[in-house]
């Protein structure tokens, strides 16, 4: 085994499923897709960025599972998260005769996992899906935990379900091809870990800031590990989100709407940062942080470099998507708040003129 390799099991009512996170160990696919129970016939749908920067690496591991193969190449960006994206995965497993015996493996990406999983969760009323996710984002927390989902009508993952994958392996052999910005949107999901696990996670990353942007091995490997082993623990204890899943929104209020009205052209993880600084200044106008715990908390998320041609257009805009926002209960906006590291408040109901002031300081702080 190699030694840099970590394996855990998350658990879930239903079952539970293990997460491999190391460099190179793609290979170990080999035990996973051989265990009893795991379907004979592999549909692959593979990032097509990814696909053409590690075909190689990709098909000569799977050449040697003997399986049934096909690799279907979605088209990268956040448009594929849609009913015709969604389509034209359904048509080709049936035109290449797919059956309910299939593992849908996805290898990418959000989007990708996100999509495949949503794909896996309706054909044929549900066949299995694994995740191999070659972004930071999506290791660090989109791959685990079994959300899946795409965009509707505008607005972000309206429509999706539950569903949990059979294996996830992480290979940060992947991340090495990341562009920069990609990076930087992963370490945006990151924040909000650091947030919401405990303030020796928040100080590690905090510290070792610049070494996940230059993909130091063991640093990489820490914060997967941490993250992914925090959510674990979250998933297991609230599969559906019926109440503490619900920290795990952190910022996503703010960070969905403000996606949606740039009509995504702000990066997924940029618009999480952003929108747990929104977050910081709505927990210190509602009395959760002192002034000077908010300027502590604002220096993490302000390391990281923002795009600058984002500016937060349009108040009404914003206020659209958040009533459309699946948190809300009752026609209010509801927010997830903190008051420390690791102290969290779920379903907080705020008045409109606390969200514009939130908005307003973020505007400021970030120009
Ligand atoms: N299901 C969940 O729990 C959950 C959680 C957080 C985010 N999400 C979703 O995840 C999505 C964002 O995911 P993302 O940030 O991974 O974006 P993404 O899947 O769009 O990937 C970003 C870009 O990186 C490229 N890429 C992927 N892997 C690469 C690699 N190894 N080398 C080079 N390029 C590579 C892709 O082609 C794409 O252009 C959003 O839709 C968001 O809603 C879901």
């Amino acid at each position: 085994m190699n030694k840099n390799m970590k394996k855990m099991e998350i658990k879930t009512k239903n079952r539970n499923y293990p997460v491999i996170i190391g460099n190179s160990v793609l290979d170990l696919i080999y035990d996973l897709i051989n265990q009893p129970g795991m379907y004979e016939n592999l549909f692959i749908v593979v990032d097509e960025n990814v696909f053409s920067l590690h075909e190689k690496y990709i098909t000569n591991i799977f050449n040697e599972t003997n399986k049934k193969i096909h690799f279907y190449k979605l088209k990268p960006g956040e448009h594929s998260k849609s009913f015709d994206g969604l389509e034209t995965i359904l048509s080709e497993m049936i035109e290449k005769k797919y059956g309910r015996d299939t593992l849908l493996i996805s290898i990418g990406g959000g989007v990708t996992g996100d999509l495949s999983g949503f794909a896996a969760s309706v054909y044929m009323r549900g066949i299995q899906v694994a995740h191999i996710p070659t972004t930071l984002l999506a290791a660090v927390d989109s791959a685990i935990g079994g959300k899946t989902g795409i965009n509707f009508n505008n607005y972000k993952n309206i429509l999706g379900t539950f569903y949990q994958p059979q294996f996830v392996i992480i290979d940060t052999k992947f991340i090495s091809t990341l562009p920069k910005e990609e990076i930087n949107s992963g370490v945006g999901e990151l924040i909000k870990y650091a947030f919401l696990t405990n303030e020796i996670f928040y100080n590690y990353i905090y510290k070792n800031f610049d070494k996940i942007y230059s993909l130091e091995e063991s640093v990489l490997n820490k914060i997967i590990y941490k993250s992914v082993l925090f959510k674990g623990s979250v998933i297991s204890k609230d599969e559906f989100e019926g109440g503490l899943r619900k920290i795990l929104n952190l910022g996503h209020t703010f960070a969905h709407a403000y996606e949606s009205q740039t009509n995504y052209s702000l990066k997924h993880g940029e618009a999480v940062v952003m929108g747990i600084i929104s977050a910081l200044f709505l927990s210190y106008k509602k009395g959760l942080l002192s002034e000077r715990r908010l300027k502590k908390f604002l220096k993490l998320p302000l390391r990281m470099k923002l795009s600058p041609e984002f500016v937060i257009r349009n108040y009404q805009s914003i206020l659209k998507y958040m009533y459309g926002d699946k948190k809300n209960r009752e026609g209010e906006i509801r927010f997830i708040l903190l008051s420390g590291i690791g102290n969290l408040a779920t379903d907080v109901k705020v008045n409109e003129s606390d969200i514009h002031y939130a908005i307003e300081e973020t505007v400021e702080v970030l120009s």
